[in-house]
């Protein structure tokens, strides 16, 4: 028996809400380490759709769920997700859910910051396309020492330093902008409103996921986003501001790295992302309009149209490497159901030369040209299977395919969003 982190493994949106929701059942304890309500999760349970951003998956099945230190808590956001869980059912109380007291804050101005960048750098051609919820500012906040955390609520009387200090850095901005300084007064009436409402759920977060891991419970770590979009080994700079890849699972919940166990990598059988940013496999044809529109490939969180492309096993091959994933899970395989043919993106050429890896630089990402082989498709339907005797032959080729060229093997199928529509080859808890 082992812990089990899961991240995506491309450019987020590979279907983790399904994989996370079936993992968690077989879960004790789920933690979210890194992110914040940038994420966007549907998790689909006896026939009730959950949409969640920021809380752990967990809570919808009554499991402990954490918040751990690596995620950035926007309290306003916070209140609102707790309500729409409560209003369909869910039990959102302090046995089941905490918050680490050295999470960051999210803020109204972190949000006005990340919004008034992204409309700037949009009439130079700049932008990024974050999610503009604010998660870049406060992420900044954070490693410039500056942050307000979940647990500095606690102690009011500490606050007027701290709400200066931040808004020495910010009014320099805004002014720099051109837009109206925020007030002292307004920041700390911010602060004060939300303060009742996170409090209950703050704890030290290192030291009863300790206690869970001794008392032998089985912990998910669940990421949000995918390794492309890691502020080291992504795609520099159109990426998120935190580390996606496996590791922050421990430094993002105060949890060492000997005890993070099974990575499964969560796997689309073809490429999407969202927002700005190279995507070497990507299509402007009819091909990526058919698997945008039967992957039904829109933004959970924006409802912005992912843009689509073939299955580009360089970056998987590369997010094996940087997240020592075990297995993978293989999702929506299906929506290739009906191709004549299918590519697989094999290494790229970058200035006539052939490479087998995602180069670091900005220039020489977006240069690359990908080099395909082509696979022949399969007529039937895969929707559903749950056996590999149920999957066409050219099927099981493409999967098998994928996991020679990427180096990890298939631990879970995914052949719909009905989570019993999975085939098993690896429990990722049993290791
Ligand atoms: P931010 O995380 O809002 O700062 O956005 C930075 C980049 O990450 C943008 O390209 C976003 O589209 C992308 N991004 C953030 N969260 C997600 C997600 O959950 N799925 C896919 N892309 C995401």
């Amino acid at each position: 028996m082992t812990n089990v982190v899961v991240i995506g493994s491309q450019w987020g949106d590979e279907g983790k809400g399904k994989i996370v929701d079936w993992l968690s059942e077989r879960a004790d304890v789920i933690v979210r380490f890194q992110g914040g309500h940038n994420a966007g999760h549907t998790l689909v349970v006896d026939g009730v759709s959950y949409k969640l951003a920021l809380l752990p998956s967990g809570l919808v099945r009554g499991k402990l769920s954490v918040i751990g230190n690596g995620v950035v808590v926007d309290p306003h956001h916070f209140v609102a997700e707790v309500e729409k869980l409560r209003a369909q059912g869910v039990a959102v109380t302090p046995d089941v859910l905490r918050i680490a007291e050295n999470a960051p804050l999210i803020l109204s101005l972190h949000r006005d910051l990340d919004a008034m960048r992204e409309d700037a750098a949009s009439n130079s051609g700049t932008k990024i396309g974050t999610t503009r919820r604010g998660i870049g500012p406060a992420y900044e906040d954070k490693v410039g020492r500056r942050a307000i955390r979940v647990g500095d609520l606690a102690e009011p009387e500490t606050l007027p330093a701290k709400i200066d200090r931040l808004l020495t850095h910010h009014n320099a901005l805004r002014r720099g902008m051109g837009v109206d300084e925020i007030s002292f007064d307004a920041l700390h009436d911010e602060l004060s409103s939300v303060a009742e409402h996170v409090l209950p759920y703050i704890d030290q977060v290192w030291r009863l996921l300790d206690e869970q891991r001794k008392a032998g419970a089985r912990i998910l770590f669940e990421g949000a986003q995918g390794a492309l979009l890691d502020n080291d080994h992504g795609t520099y700079p159109f990426v998120t501001s935190s580390n996606t890849v496996a590791g922050q699972a421990a430094a993002g919940s105060g949890l060492g790295p000997t005890a993070l166990g099974y990575v499964l990598g969560i796997t689309k059988a073809y490429t999407t992302r969202v927002g700005e940013g190279p995507f070497p496999c990507e299509l402007h044809d009819e091909i990526g309009q058919h698997l945008s529109t039967v992957g039904r490939e829109v933004g959970v969180n924006t409802g912005r149209p992912r843009r689509c492309g073939w299955f580009d096993a360089v970056l998987v091959r590369q997010t094996v490497k940087t997240s020592g994933i075990t297995g993978i899970a293989l999702t929506k395989l299906d929506v290739l159901d009906g191709l004549d043919e299918l590519k697989i993106c094999v290494g790229y050429t970058l200035d006539g030369k052939e490479i087998d890896y995602l180069p670091a630089s900005q220039a020489a990402q977006a240069r690359v040209e990908p080099i395909y082989i082509t696979l022949e498709g399969w007529k039937e339907s895969t929707v559903g299977a749950r056996k590999w005797a149920d999957l066409p032959a050219q099927a099981i080729k493409y999967v098998r395919q994928v996991e020679e060229l990427i180096g990890a093997p298939v631990a879970l199928l995914s052949t719909s969003p009905e989570r019993e529509d999975t085939i098993l080859v690896t429990d990722p808890f049993e290791g």
